[in-house]
């Protein structure tokens, strides 16, 4: 990694407010944002899409190959993220494509292949990365790496007001179930489970404001 060029990682669990905190702590350093989970959901898309059986991962693999994942911006500055060039933002954050992720998540070689292709961004430019496993397998030699943390209830609690904003109606108990499956098969995955790097500073977003914990960041960045 060449000297000045900063590798910052945010893993945790659905809910604890990476996505949050990572887009703003990148937008201040004025680097880059990679929303790992996005390319997860953009590639689920694509073989829902498909009709690929995704229990069969060579079936996966092949998809996969097929793919081109970019992220680009809005004029807001709010990130874009692109499917073969095509802009599927906010259909990937539909519940068929989130409780159907699991399926491209969990295969050994496709995972392989995102890991390369989160590799290659990170390894142009500085990057922001947050996801499951980027302080682990992705970037295990990141200049600053974090753990975010925050209470399954709370998480759920703010998973619900998410969606409510965005006009999605919500069973909160559903939700709350489908939260706790979403941790088990993020925790006992075989390959990229979710797991804190040794080395990763560990912060609990429970009673936390995004702008808390982006200011409790910043300063590890600074200081640490
Ligand atoms: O963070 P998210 O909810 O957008 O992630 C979507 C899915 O992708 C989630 O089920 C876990 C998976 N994921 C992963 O396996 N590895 C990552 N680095 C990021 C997300």
């Amino acid at each position: 990694m060449p000297e000045r060029m900063r590798v910052i990682t945010i893993d945790g669990p659905a809910g604890a407010g990476k996505s949050t905190v990572a887009r703003e702590i990148a937008q201040r350093l004025g680097i880059f944002f990679l929303d790992t989970g996005a390319m997860y959901r953009a590639l689920t898309l694509k073989v829902l899409r498909q009709g690929v059986d995704l229990e069969d991962e060579g079936q996966l693999v092949e998809a996969v190959q097929e793919t081109k994942i970019d992220f680009g911006r809005y004029p807001d500055g709010k990130v874009k993220v692109l499917l073969d060039a095509q802009d599927v933002t906010e259909e990937i954050r539909t519940m068929e494509v989130t409780n159907k992720t699991f399926y491209i998540a969990r295969a050994p070689r496709v995972r392989a292949i995102v890991v390369k292709w989160q590799r290659d961004i990170g390894s142009k430019r500085s990057v922001v990365a947050e996801g499951r496993d980027v302080g682990t397998v992705v970037f295990p030699k990141a200049t600053h790496k974090f753990y975010l943390d925050a209470d399954p209830e709370e998480r759920s609690r703010r998973r619900i007001k998410e969606l409510r904003e965005k006009g999605q109606a919500v069973d909160a108990g559903n939700l709350k179930k489908e939260l706790e499956e979403r941790d088990h098969k993020d925790l006992t995955r075989r390959v990229g489970p979710l797991k804190r790097a040794e080395d990763a500073v560990v912060i609990d977003s429970t009673h936390l404001c995004a702008d808390e914990v982006v200011e409790a960041m910043l300063r590890h960045i600074k200081y640490g």
